[in-house]
């Protein structure tokens, strides 16, 4: 076993780290104070219902059992994504299901709270997580990530191409030869465990460095806006809608922002 694989079989908590910067966004382990800012967040079926394993309703035991059992387990690495400015909470990335064999990878997963959509903050937070995981002075240290989203979710499609993932050729293939049947299914929780057709994506350590450069570059180049703080009200639990929306709530524009990635 080479050192790095060492690193990842005995990561547990010692590889998340306490902080990463993007140009907009702080990602941080998640903390019990975060449960009231949370818990409306992500009661939201717009969010949940695109998500695999979350309930909803959710509740703050749902979120207590979030930040006691899921975020503290050796497999994953779950960030809140936070407002660098306001610092408030506006989602969470993540990595699960890490392992070292046959090769270093693991799973990505995001969500954005409704009032945040479509600012690119998914993306954001993804690219900064991702720089992380395939830096080979992190303990991650990954060669590959694996992403994954229900067809009847081309948004987070849109985010994980957008960072550089490539569909599964093989998914593809039988896709045109045999039409949506032939994809693989996933349950979703919060719609009743019912299962639902899903694409896979790839990422390798490579094709990432190659896109790294490219979105830090707009990413400094955005307006350093929108997400110090909202003055509407968290999103309603009972929206039911789940496909594209262009009516996020708009939020107010911070007058001045860090740029800086460092
Ligand atoms: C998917 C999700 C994380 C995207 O977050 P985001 O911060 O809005 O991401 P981006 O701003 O980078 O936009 C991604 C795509 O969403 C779509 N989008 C843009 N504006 C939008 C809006 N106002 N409303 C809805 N979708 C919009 C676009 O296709 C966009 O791609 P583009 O930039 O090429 O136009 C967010 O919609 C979400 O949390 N959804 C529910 C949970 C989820 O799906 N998680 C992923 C599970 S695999």
């Amino acid at each position: 076993m080479t050192e790095r694989d060492e690193r990842i079989h005995s990561f547990g908590s010692d590889c998340t780290p306490a902080q990463l910067l993007t140009p907009r966004l702080l990602l941080r382990p998640f903390c019990e104070a975060d449960i009231p800012e949370l818990v409306p967040l992500i009661n939201d079926f717009r969010v949940t219902g695109r998500l695999g394993r979350v309930p909803f309703p959710y509740s703050k035991a749902d979120a207590e059992f979030f930040l006691r059992q899921v975020c503290p387990s050796v497999d994953n690495v779950t960030l809140a994504i936070t407002c660098r400015t306001s610092r408030a909470l506006m989602g969470c990335v993540s990595l699960h299901g890490l392992v070292a064999e046959p090769r270093r990878m693991g799973e990505i997963g995001y969500w954005i709270a409704f009032m945040y959509w479509g600012k690119g903050f998914a993306t954001e937070a993804a690219t900064g997580l991702l720089r992380f995981a395939f830096s080979e002075s992190s303990p991650l240290a990954l060669d590959v990530v694996r992403g994954a989203h229900f067809v009847d979710n081309p948004n987070s499609g849109r985010v994980q191409q957008k960072l550089g993932f490539v569909y599964d050729a093989q998914e593809t293939a039988s896709l045109k030869d045999g039409g949506e049947s032939s994809l693989p299914r996933m349950a979703c929780l919060a719609r009743g465990g019912k299962e639902f057709a899903t694409r896979t994506l790839w990422l390798t350590r490579e094709q990432f460095a190659r896109r790294q450069q490219e979105m830090m570059d707009i990413m400094a180049a955005r307006e350093p806006e929108n997400c110090s703080q909202t003055s509407h009200p968290p999103p309603k639990a009972e929206g039911t809608g789940l496909g594209r929306t262009d009516d996020p709530s708009p939020t107010t524009t911070l007058d001045e922002g860090p740029t800086d990635a460092k």
